[in-house]
């Protein structure tokens, strides 16, 4: 993912869309952003100074619409949650939905997570990582822009406290190959639990919008939850 000469990184998980602002999300955009929105510094963050509270950091990656996001930190009132996405319409989708929820738990940021975790999140300072239904990139070409990689993983683990976990699901039986596969060479993390499923039985997170997506075109859902490993 990184350039050897330049440093800079070429190749990433997604493709900037034109996605249209409807003018609500727009104003959530303009009006929520102050109280929920952190934007990307080439510095590392203070939780407590973001959170005004010491509490168990939960990161999602690629949230889409935040509808679950938002209704993990109302169910989770004693964790502070961030969430990271590129897509804008989908950041004024989750703005909304947390103010009509009426958290202080959650954070948004409107940048690229690898990014974002590369520079603003300090080292060992998450307790989980959620990654749920990435982008499949289904075209053999394209696998290299699938986030699931050796330096994904081992980026991840860095920003994990000691027991962290990283939480992952995917509706694509080839991506949940390639994620067997990425894993099985990494001495970064530990399997706890791998379920495979009909979407009745998420490990340990609510659905998805993209979960309904691929349900409805009769995939099967792969969940993982992956330990921190104590030796790395
Ligand atoms: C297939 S969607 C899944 C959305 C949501 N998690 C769900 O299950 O409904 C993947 C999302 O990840 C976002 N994404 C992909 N790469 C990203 C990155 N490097 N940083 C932040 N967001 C990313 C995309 O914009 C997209 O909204």
């Amino acid at each position: 993912m990184q350039d050897q000469n330049s440093g800079k990184r070429t190749i990433r998980s997604f493709v900037r869309r034109v996605g249209r602002l409807t003018p609500s999300q727009q104003k959530a955009l303009d009006e929520l952003w102050p109280d929920y929105g952190i934007e990307y510094l080439v510095e590392p963050l203070d939780f407590q100074t973001v959170f005004g509270r010491h509490a168990p950091v939960v990161l999602e990656i690629g949230f889409g619409n935040g509808e679950s996001l938002v209704q993990q930190a109302t169910e989770n009132p004693d964790r502070n949650f961030i969430g990271i996405e590129v897509h804008a319409p989908g950041v004024g989708h989750c703005l909304l939905r947390a103010r009509d929820a009426g958290i202080d738990n959650l954070r948004l940021m409107n940048h690229d997570a690898i990014e974002v975790l590369s520079h603003q999140i300090p080292c060992d300072s998450l307790s989980r990582v959620n990654l749920y239904f990435p982008d499949p990139w289904p075209k053999k070409r394209h696998h290299k822009r699938r986030i699931v990689q050796p330096d994904f993983l081992h980026l991840v683990a860095d920003r994990l406290q000691k027991s962290g976990t990283l939480h992952v699901a995917t509706d694509w039986a080839d991506y949940a190959e390639h994620i067997n596969e990425v894993l099985s060479r990494s001495d970064r993390f530990t399997c706890t639990e791998h379920r495979e499923h009909a979407g009745d039985r998420p490990l340990d997170r609510p659905g998805t919008k993209f979960e309904q997506r691929g349900l409805k075109k009769g995939h099967r859902i792969r969940d993982w939850c992956l330990l921190k490993s104590t030796n790395t």
